[in-house]
């Protein structure tokens, strides 16, 4: 479907002024401008623009919803009589203007899948003013209200929203595009015992009244906006970084992270200086449906990552990351979602390699790019959503974000590193993000930047680089750099060893870590898995019993694939007590091949499905077919 094909009025719910809005039917979006516009917003930025947002918002755990006013500034560029916004399962009670708050009509347009409705609202010229008031359904996909016995305390309710990609507009009316940056402040009511956070600056302290405050200094994209809110706690880590959790999870979250400050000097070494003044985290309860969520000043991060050996804190570093790539220099629309996050996969790397060597970084490239591979594999060699450059038109930006923005995009700019040297690289790098500082950036834009300061010009090494090949072709240009690992060699050669026959038990493995085990995993091979031989594996490895979530689903993805069924209660068990997407899909997808798995899955759903994110839930109905 088209989506400039609006649906015009048909959902006209109220008119409360007294003049009636007379609206004329959206002309089409020219073909030239189609490059320029955001596919997946109603608004159009460009006649009017939302500055700032005020919130105030009381949080409410029984009837599940957020409701209260967003005070809108906005900025009438072109003196246009509308503002469109982004909406989706909103409910709006109340619209009104300036400071006096004159009543104005509004009318909420057609519905389409995950885009939502347009939310137009009538205003006069010199509007700076928008005030709107409205309540969140209980449906509302950015938010999951989570009942006290999904929590670690098993005491208190948890509230968390997910904004990215397009899910602001389901619990703010926004401008909900990328391109469109803003300041905020917000006022937030909880019940009292809670605690409020924000991807915002926030207060350490418990609030005797439930009321939380906040203030965003620095401009921010829709897809950034977050709030949690449940029975928390904080810990300082150093000077500027810090974490909160449940208080039970509070410690082991605290000796995970323990490395967040090193990784944020080492950021500022490589890249400039942190510009969002704290950094710290938030570890979530388990159904959080991704790693981690760059919200600015306050990562949002799955439990999942708490190994209890500081094994997985290259999300931190990439969450940071995102602190410069992504947050500070933004992508323009989805379609350039790799400039997020390739520059920060690639960023990750470095500091990865800063604060842990170059063997370790090395070591976690080559994992990066074995996943490449698989999902160009899977998805074909020739596949569009192989681009860099995305065409998103008609979908859920969601569903063509795939490791090719991560890793292509990663592997293009090391191939540029290499290329250039990274004298000249980093400096380049440092320049991007501070020139591009607060803004938005679109491929074409990047692209040009590169040839001005690092190409010249010069057509020859545009086409010896493949630039185009990279970012407007399918798969992976031969020029792709492959990253040489020793311990990768070592892993390869046991893995070698007990595919020829050996006993798990004669392998040499002391000194292994996670991602050792990864590589061994991934290395075995499917027609030497029989039930016996994972038997072997399992005896001398303990991998169904392991804590550590990678390993884990790594493991169990072969126990389905090879119906090693001594693993399934660990299966049934590690998909019912967390739901981040990316353990959760690999392993549905894996049981829906066979009728047996199929019937195994559906069973584990049942009961699992409640507890999952709807981002997650809505990925596995669609695997299993619901
Ligand atoms: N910004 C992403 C998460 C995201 C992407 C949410 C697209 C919604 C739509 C975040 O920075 C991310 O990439 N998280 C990864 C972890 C990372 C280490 C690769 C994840 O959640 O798996
Ligand atoms: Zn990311």
């Amino acid at each position: 479907m088209n989506i400039y094909q609006r649906t015009g009025f048909s959902g006209l719910l109220c008119i409360c002024t007294l003049t009636l809005l007379a609206f004329s039917a959206c002309s089409p979006v020219k073909k030239e401008e189609k490059s320029m516009k955001d596919i997946h917003s109603y608004s159009e930025p460009d006649k009017i623009i939302v500055r700032h947002i005020r919130l105030d918002l009381d949080v409410d755990f029984d009837t599940q919803t957020l409701a209260g006013r967003a005070t809108l500034e906005v900025n009438n560029i072109a003196g246009v009589d509308t503002l469109i916004l982004d909406s989706r399962d909103l409910t709006i009670e109340r619209v009104t203007l300036g400071e006096d708050q004159r009543e104005t009509g509004f009318v909420l347009g057609g519905e389409q899948p995950f885009l939502g409705q347009p939310l137009r609202i009538a205003v006069d010229r010199g509007v700076r003013t928008v005030n709107i008031d409205y309540r969140t359904s209980p449906d509302a996909a950015a938010l999951q209200w989570l009942a006290p016995e999904q929590t670690a305390g098993k005491k208190h309710p948890f509230l968390f929203t997910q904004s990215q990609a397009v899910l602001a507009r389901t619990w703010v009316p926004c401008q909900d595009s990328p391109g469109v940056r803003f300041t905020f402040d917000a006022r937030i009511r909880v019940p009292t015992g809670l605690m409020a956070v924000m991807g915002a600056e926030n207060s350490q302290e418990h609030s005797s009244d439930g009321v939380y405050t906040f203030t965003m200094p620095q401009p921010i994209p829709s897809y950034l906006l977050a709030l949690a809110v449940g029975d928390l706690g904080f810990r300082p880590l150093g000077e500027r970084t810090g974490v909160y959790a449940e208080p039970s999870v509070l410690e082991k979250a605290a000796y995970e992270f323990a490395d967040t400050e090193k990784m944020l000097e080492a950021a500022e070494q490589l890249y400039g200086p942190y510009r969002w003044g704290r950094y710290d985290i938030i570890v979530l309860p388990p159904s959080f449906p991704f790693g981690g969520m760059e919200n600015p000043r306050l990562t949002f991060a799955t439990p999942t990552i708490l190994a209890g050996d500081r094994s997985l804190v290259s999300l931190i570093a990439h969450e940071l990351a995102h602190s410069w790539s992504g947050n500070l220099v933004t992508n323009a629309t989805w379609n350039d979602f790799w400039l997020n996050e390739g520059f920060t996969t690639y960023f990750e790397n470095r500091i990865m390699e800063a604060v842990y060597g170059r063997e370790f970084a090395t070591m976690l490239a080559a994992l990066g790019l074995q996943d490449l591979q698989r999902t160009i594999g899977q998805m074909g060699e020739t596949s569009r959503d192989s681009h860099l450059f995305l065409d998103l038109a008609g979908r859920d930006p969601d569903e063509g974000m795939t490791d090719v923005a991560y890793e292509k995009g990663h592997f293009f700019l090391r191939m540029l590193e290499k290329h250039f040297g990274r004298e000249r690289w980093d400096a380049f790098l440092s320049a991007y993000f501070d020139h591009f500082a607060f803004k938005s950036m679109t491929t074409a834009g990047f692209l040009d930047w590169l040839d001005e300061k690092l190409l010249q010009q010069n057509p020859d090494l545009r086409e010896d680089l493949r630039i185009d090949a990279w970012v407007y072709g399918p798969g992976l240009p031969e020029n792709c750099p492959q990253p040489a690992s020793d311990a990768l060699r070592q892993v390869l050669a046991q893995a070698e060893r007990w595919n020829a026959g050996a006993q798990a038990s004669e392998l040499e493995t002391s000194g292994w870590t996670t991602q050792h085990w990864l590589v061994f995993l991934r290395s075995l091979q499917d027609d030497r898995l029989s039930s016996e031989r994972m038997l072997d594996l399992d005896r001398a490895f303990g991998f169904s019993d392991t804590g550590n979530s990678e390993i884990l689903s790594a493991w169990l993805a072969h126990a389905i694939r090879h119906k090693y069924v001594p693993a399934w209660p660990a299966l049934q068990d590690f998909l019912t007590r967390q739901g981040r997407r990316k353990f959760l899909k690999p392993l549905y997808q894996g049981l829906a091949q066979t009728p047996e798995g199929k019937e195994f899955a559906l069973k584990i759903y049942q009961h699992a499905r409640a507890g999952y994110h709807p981002i997650s839930a809505e990925t596995i109905d669609a695997i299993l077919g619901l």
